[in-house]
């Protein structure tokens, strides 16, 4: 059998339904790059028929991004394959991934339709993306909470019409290791024409075993997973890419299995989805947490002193991260600047790089080191945001305080084009330039939380902050960073702002 395992990467379909997470078209492009550095091979670029933003996002990378497939997300309905194929067609590597429900209890409950009848839709489906391109996909969604039996037509009848993939998804995350192994296994016994499809998986972490049932169903045949980076997505995430790829890799010993992905671009990877995400990684996370290679006790660094596979199943090297982490200083040059961006997944050009650019040369003037962090936070701060239509931009702000003082804020914003200026006060400067800011907004948004880090260490360190705004059912972050913390912290509540105003159009645009 096959030993290749193929890596469906769907953090920009699956992974930007993280709450909070949703990414601009620039941003997903940029992490579409660094999935085709680390080799994945397919991206799963979106739900062209979802949303205008979707649409773009899918025909973008469809049409920029060099190397693996690249697929849209389609219901099992006319229109949505339609839009699929409307954003894939001419690119070089398109798929289109179509699914329908086959459990009970979606088709009771959800879909209100008969299991014949959802058969049926998924055939036509099926035949109809095949009608426009070759490599078609089809997932029977909560296959781990359906009826085998039924499974296995549904999957036998839709390899018939032309699926080249079936990809097996515990949407819910319910199933275990040994049963989900066990229904892999099944679906190669019992379905006729098995051989000529891929088995895939995609499976939900809500009880913690995504990548365990994910490892459980490569054992028994499957031979793609559908993974995102950091794992992130819809309510507790979907198998981590990185867990997965090390785990093949690093007991190959055993399971004899291989992926096609470039390990030493996974932590590239893993920073750059956190950055743009602002979904942050725990730090005693797998391959890619702060605490992953961090040897605390005394009998353990003792030992990797004396040899390192004392305590060490795989190097930080081979994951990409680098034990020294000072990279540039105020005289380096515009070439070496954007070499370390291009390592860090950022490959920019032009005018954004240009103004990139300057903000380092301006904060390497202001700080003795500057850090492969502080390059990521100026970058998305400045570049990334550029790219989203402000309605709201800071012009500038100023405050005082200190104690025995009210503290008090001067804000001056541009609003559609004007520029708007206020004062007021708070509790501290930060509530004064907030209460502020809402005020010339107009914003009905609520603060979920505000949290400020220290990029580096030294007091010269830039300040990095992230907010969470909701407002109505949209959450969204913002981010902003500045050696200056009250800066930052303005950055970081208008560049929210920004990205509600973007949530609200795009929901109004979206039409499910
Ligand atoms: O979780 C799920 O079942 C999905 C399908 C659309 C594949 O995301
Ligand atoms: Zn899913």
């Amino acid at each position: 059998m096959d030993t290749r395992v193929r890596i469906f990467d769907t953090t920009l379909r699956d992974g930007e339904q993280s709450p909070g997470a949703s990414m601009n078209v620039e941003e997903k492009i940029i992490v579409a790059r660094q999935l085709a550095k680390l080799g994945v091979d397919v991206i799963e670029a979106g739900f062209a028929f979802s949303s205008p933003g979707d649409f773009e996002a899918v025909k973008r990378i469809a049409h920029e991004v060099e190397g693996p497939v690249v697929c849209s997300l389609a219901r099992a309905k006319a229109d949505d394959i339609d839009a699929a194929w409307e954003a894939l067609k001419g690119a070089s590597r398109p798929r289109i991934h179509t699914f329908i429900s086959t459990s009970d209890i979606h088709l009771r409950h959800q879909f209100k339709l008969t299991r014949q009848e959802a058969r049926k839709r998924a055939v036509e489906m099926v035949a109809r993306a095949r009608g426009y391109v070759e490599d078609v996909e089809f997932s029977p969604m909560d296959a781990s909470r359906s009826e085998p039996e039924y499974l296995y037509e549904v999957v036998e009848a839709v390899i018939e019409a032309g699926a080249a993939t079936v990809n097996i998804p515990d949407t819910v995350g319910y199933a275990l290791p040994e049963t989900f192994g066990q229904l892999i296994a099944g679906i190669r016994k019992n379905v006729r024409g098995i051989d000529r499809a891929v088995i895939s998986v995609h499976c939900h972490n809500d009880l913690g075993l995504a990548v365990a049932n994910s490892l459980a169903a490569v054992m028994n045949g499957a031979r793609q997973v559908e993974c995102t980076v950091n794992g992130i997505g819809e309510r507790a995430g979907n198998t981590s890419l990185e867990e997965i790829v090390m785990i093949l890799k690093t007991r190959k010993d055993v399971l004899g299995l291989e992926t096609g992905i470039n390990t030493r671009e996974i932590y590239p990877a893993s920073r750059l989805v956190s950055g743009i995400t602002g979904l942050s990684v725990q730090a005693n996370k797998a391959i890619v947490g702060d605490n992953a290679f961090a040897h605390e006790s005394g009998i353990h660094q003792d030992g990797l002193l004396k040899d390192k596979s004392t305590y060490e199943i795989m190097t930080p090297e081979s994951v990409g991260i680098q034990r020294s982490k000072l990279v540039l200083g105020k005289h380096s040059g515009r070439h070496a600047f954007k070499t370390r961006l291009g390592e860090l997944g950022y490959d920019i050009g032009g005018e954004r790089l240009d103004r990139a650019f300057e903000r380092f040369k301006a904060l390497a003037d202001k700080k003795k080191e500057v850090f492969d962090e502080d390059i990521e936070a100026l970058v998305q701060d400045e570049v990334l945001r550029d790219e989203m239509p402000e309605r709201f931009r800071l012009v500038s702000l100023s405050f005082s305080g200190g104690t025995g003082a009210q503290p008090c804020a001067e804000v001056e914003l541009e609003v559609d084009g004007a520029i708007v200026k206020e004062t007021g006060t708070g509790d501290g400067p930060v509530d004064a330039v907030y209460r502020t800011i809402a005020r010339i907004t107009c914003t009905r948004s609520t603060l979920l939380k505000y949290s400020v880090n220290a990029i580096t260490g030294g007091t010269d360190a830039q300040g990095e902050v992230s907010v969470r705004l909701r407002e109505d059912d949209h959450i969204v972050l913002g981010q902003g960073a500045h050696t200056d913390i009250i800066v930052a912290s303005a950055r970081a509540y208008v560049n929210a702002l920004n990205r509600l105003e973007y949530k609200r159009k795009e929901k109004r645009e979206s039409v499910i």
